[in-house]
């Protein structure tokens, strides 16, 4: 029997593309240009390459979904303020890899101003790029900066026939991704759509464990999810732990056996229409907890679901951060892993030996997402339209010590919560996460 499929979210529009490069260009000083790559095919092994995959900030502002592609924004240029360069079309080559849509598919398609093929990119950019003053790029894309050094450069060497190179580099960076950290509803509901897949993922994996199988048992039910409700795969290179491999953050060998009596733990989610889910979820690999990891995990939900509920207006990450600090390092004393008084370890920072990274990332096109986590040095308070993860964890190593009962325990719990305007939504709260719940799912299987 096939699963019910999940109602799909409409893509974003060309309007919104279009919108996107209005209010960016809007906020350029007059007689300024954008210059942003797109990404290019990347070579997996000998002669294959690894799937296609748009430049975030690129697709942010196109749509367009084609490798070797560059924008320019052009405010005031009357023959049209958006300009794309494509790949050339060429028959021959398209009958290998599809149709490329060409310059003339580029405007019809995606609605932009006016587009070339690359075999006009270097001679265009040229005229195109005389008399702007200050230019827009990503510093740190050394190819967009190489190609811009030789715009300028040639430009430079006709300054006395009358042209005007771009008198300086600009960051582009700050602009947009602040632009990107705010979601609209189109996007909301395209993170929405990636949750859910990545929910269903969980809860399929969660379902298929038991002890005899391998990590990479649990991978590919997650994974076979993903693609399944039209994701393009995973967002990210999926965790799959069992045992003391979940103490390693960024495991993601997934190889190992899954033993009863250990508990796995899960860090995957799904892309959707380039939106990442993020999910991490915990389990018994053998239906039920036992007491030392239900004692640990406890622990661990309850900050977590404290931080959740604190997500809204107003509040700011660092905030989050702090309670997190606070209910775990409580925690660990009551069980014994630290001693004396909280206040003092946390002030010592030895809670650190347990929990080392921090509890929250903005969420969005890219899994840790784009936009300044500070304003003028200050934690930024949050505001609707922001999505971020709340993912504490607890992550015990096996050492002497240590507490037999508790070594080589490693638990995280994380869901991806978009902030509104009355406080907060869950996009993720389809997985469960309390133990009799996952006991209960588990159960049935
Ligand atoms: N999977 C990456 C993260 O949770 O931040
Ligand atoms: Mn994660
Ligand atoms: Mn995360």
């Amino acid at each position: 029997m096939l699963p019910d499929p999940l109602p799909r979210p409409a893509p974003i529009g060309n309007d919104e593309y279009r919108a996107r490069r209005a209010a960016l260009m809007q906020r350029l000083p007059p007689g300024s240009a954008v210059l942003l790559l797109g990404a290019s095919l990347t070579t997996r092994s000998r002669d294959s390459d690894y799937p296609f995959r748009q430049n975030s900030d690129f697709h942010y502002l196109t749509g367009f979904p084609e490798p070797d592609a560059l924008l320019l924004l052009l405010p005031g240029r009357s023959e049209g303020e958006s300009v794309l360069f494509c790949q050339d079309r060429d028959p021959a080559l398209e009958a290998w890899t599809g149709i490329r849509l060409g310059a003339e598919g580029a405007v019809r398609e995606h609605d932009l101003d006016q587009a070339f093929e690359n075999a006009q990119r270097d001679e265009r950019l040229e005229a195109l790029l005389d008399g702007r003053t200050g230019l827009y790029l990503l510093l740190d894309d050394a190819e967009a900066m190489a190609l811009a050094d030789d715009v300028r450069g040639r430009l430079a060497a006709r300054a006395r026939r009358g042209a005007e190179p771009p008198r300086r580099y600009v960051d582009l960076a700050p602009l947009l991704h602040e632009q990107r950290l705010i979601k609209s509803e189109g996007e909301l509901a395209l993170l929405r759509h990636a949750a859910a897949i990545s929910a269903l993922a969980h809860r399929r994996a969660m379902g298929a464990a038991r002890p005899g199988l391998a990590e990479y048992h649990l991978q590919a039910e997650l994974e076979h999810e993903f693609r399944w409700h039209g994701g393009s795969g995973p967002a990210y290179a999926s965790i799959v732990g069992g045992g003391g491999n979940a103490c390693v953050l960024h495991y993601i060998e997934n190889n190992a056996p899954l033993h009863d009596g250990e508990l796995v733990l899960i860090d995957a989610g799904a892309e959707f229409d380039l939106y990442a889910g993020d999910i991490t979820r915990t389990f018994p690999v053998g239906g039920r907890f036992g007491d030392a990891q239900r004692e640990l995990y406890e622990v661990v939900l309850a900050a977590q679901e404290r931080a959740v509920a604190a997500v809204a207006p107003g509040t700011t990450l660092p905030a989050l951060h702090e309670g997190v600090v606070r209910d775990l390092t409580a925690g660990l004393v009551r069980l014994g892993l630290l001693d004396g008084e909280v206040e003092a370890r946390i002030e010592d920072e030895s809670y650190k030996r347990f929990y080392l990274h921090s509890t929250s990332h903005w969420l969005g096109l890219d899994v840790h997402d784009v936009g300044d986590y500070r304003l003028e040095g200050e934690p930024r308070p949050l505001a609707a339209g922001m999505v971020l993860t709340v993912e504490p964890g607890l992550y015990i190593p096996a050492d002497a010590d240590i507490p037999e009962r508790f070594r080589g325990i490693g638990i995280r719990i994380e869901d991806d919560v978009a902030v509104t305007a009355e406080g907060h939504e869950v996009l993720t709260a389809a997985v469960p996460k309390r133990v009799a719940e996952i006991e209960a799912l588990m159960a049935k299987h």
